[in-house]
């Protein structure tokens, strides 16, 4: 038994959209002599340890899943939503700001034309966030999307525009692993992201390899019977539902400074740089999976 493990405890455990094939709870990824084994610590072990099915069906999806646009070694997240306004900018910012926390060197790829991203790195005048930006009147075409992000680095957050039409999306997911989804606590919000969430599962892409999509909660007054309608929209979704972050001015003066909440200047509340540190664990799993399985990825 060789090179990578990775221990997936309970809490983190994938969901079904993760590992589609399997229903797994919890257990570990291994490598052994070149293949990719996930072991179901959930059920009897062989004499071996391994669960000879699982090892089969992840050998056949390691190769056949190979493609050119996906053997590079880099994490890309996509922050989407068709839905304006519902903190796309917001949270693609307080992730590279995580990152760049934890002296991670991340890129930041700006696809908005608003720019919203671009200005928030102009004032943070960061060492470790390389920001990179899209030309405001050009489309979203696969080519230079690719060609964009061969500038980037190991790890890019994109923050993407509202209004993404199918095909532009369907390229963002060719080139993305994980999405994370904002939502707002609203009856248009909740209806939009729906909508949003049935497109992206409706993508070539996505038929062909499902991504790790996960939703945000945002700006959720929590005593709110809207924020209840939110929660239940959330629990009936299949995707898992990573945190839910407070309507606070902290996220609109962070925007306004170029800073993020896990930024010492605006770290006034534990629980918001908490939330933040869930995401970023969930991320952390996620991107172990991936480069631990690249059939999946
Ligand atoms: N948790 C929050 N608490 C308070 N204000 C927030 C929060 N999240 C976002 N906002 C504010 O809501 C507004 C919209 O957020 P943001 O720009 O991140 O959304 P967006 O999805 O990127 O919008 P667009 O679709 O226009 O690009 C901003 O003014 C932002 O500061
Ligand atoms: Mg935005």
């Amino acid at each position: 038994m060789t090179a990578k493990s990775l221990k997936v405890p309970c809490s983190n455990a994938p969901r079904h959209n993760n590992l589609h094939h399997f229903s797994v709870r919890c257990g570990s990824v291994t490598n052994v002599r070149g293949f990719t084994v996930f072991r179901d610590a959930s059920r009897p072990e062989r004499k071996d340890g391994y669960n000879h099915t699982k090892i089969l069906a992840l050998n056949r999806m390691n190769s056949a899943h190979n493609s050119p646009v996906t053997t590079v070694k880099r994490t890309v997240i996509l922050v989407a939503n068709s839905k304006g306004g519902c903190g796309k900018t917001t949270i693609a910012t307080n992730l590279v700001s995580y990152y760049e926390a934890l002296g991670r060197p991340v890129t930041l790829l700006d696809l908005d034309p608003q720019q919203s991203a671009t200005q928030w790195l102009k004032l943070r005048k960061s060492a470790h966030i390389h920001g990179l930006s899209w030309p405001v009147s050009e489309p979203l075409s696969l080519g230079r999307l690719q060609q964009k992000l061969d500038q980037a680095g190991e790890l890019v957050v994109i923050d993407s525009p509202a209004g993404l039409d199918p095909h532009e999306l369907d390229h963002l997911l060719r080139l993305s692993q994980i999405v994370l989804v904002p939502v707002l606590p609203s009856p248009i919000d909740i209806r939009a992201t729906t909508r949003f969430l049935q497109t992206v599962m409706l993508t070539p892409t996505y038929r062909r390899r499902p991504r790790r999509l996960a939703v945000v909660a945002n700006r959720a007054r929590t005593r709110t019977k809207m924020y209840a309608a939110l929660r239940q929209f959330l629990t009936s979704l299949k995707i898992p539902y990573l945190v839910t972050l407070r309507d606070t001015q902290l996220y609109v003066q962070a925007m306004s400074h170029g800073e993020g909440v896990m930024d010492a200047a605006v770290s006034r509340n534990l629980d918001d740089r908490q939330h933040w540190r869930l995401i970023g664990e969930w991320l952390e799993v996620q991107r172990h999976l991936i480069q631990a399985m690249p059939g999946f990825r």
